[in-house]
């Protein structure tokens, strides 16, 4: 299997959770002998060379970060330059975000299905998983640890060709937090999360209380 795959993220490749994911999901995809070409899309310089990838591939995968609940802008503006295709293409997505709960990933994958569909492509499916705020600021051990189950969902990719099967469905993780979990996050953030974005802030130079509403 060869497949070009397109990080989505408007982040530069060194601060991208998406491209840590995508190491180790390569890894396991190209156990074997499976190839692919990666690319990023906030490197703009190389928009042409990923465009021209396109136009020559038949399996293309997006790896995409959640951003206010839906796809990066800039992603939106790479899409919306390429032509449609007629061939027998296969597009598949990796949709990760920071909150860990599935339902919110939900909305974003309903749209990467008609996304497929408007680019001419056989839906390929769309691999969710949330809870991945973290890893650019983990240490190497710890990033592997986060990352690494990612491997197995590339062997997966590359036996399957697609991310149908009941293991990448169930890679998911829980759809909504049991109640005392869902309790017990509010007061973390209502806590020790407040209490350090009120630190940051500080350290920004940030005078005005988190709740300021000066157009109130
Ligand atoms: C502008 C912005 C918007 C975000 N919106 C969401 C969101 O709606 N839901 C969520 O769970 N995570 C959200 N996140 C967190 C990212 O999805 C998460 O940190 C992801 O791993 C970032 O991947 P990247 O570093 O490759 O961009 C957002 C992050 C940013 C910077």
């Amino acid at each position: 299997m060869h497949a070009l795959i397109i990080n989505g993220s408007p982040r530069i490749k060194k601060f991208s959770n998406t491209d840590k994911i995508l190491d180790e999901f390569t890894k396991g995809m190209c156990e074997g002998g499976n190839t692919c070409d990666r690319y990023e899309i906030s490197d703009k310089a190389s928009w042409d060379a990923i465009r021209k990838s396109y136009d020559e591939s038949d399996n293309i995968l997006i790896a995409i970060p959640l951003y206010v609940e839906c796809i990066p802008g800039l992603l939106m503006e790479f899409l919306e330059t390429l032509t449609p295709k007629t061939g027998n293409a296969k597009m598949s997505f990796i949709l990760q975000s920071g909150f860990a709960e599935g339902v919110q990933l939900r909305c974003g994958e309903a749209y990467l299905e008609k996304l497929a569909g408007y680019l001419g492509c056989e839906y390929g499916g769309t691999l969710c998983k949330g809870g991945n705020f973290e890893i650019r600021f983990l240490n190497d051990e710890n990033r592997v640890k986060a990352t690494s189950p990612y491997a197995e969902m590339g062997r997966e990719f590359a036996s399957c060709g697609n991310f149908n099967s009941d293991k990448c469905k169930a890679f998911t993780g829980p759809e909504i937090f049991p109640t005392p979990v869902r309790v017990l996050v509010g007061f973390f953030f209502k806590t020790v999360v407040r209490k350090s974005f009120i630190r940051d802030g500080e350290s920004l130079g940030c005078k005005e209380p988190l709740d300021y509403k000066p157009y109130a």
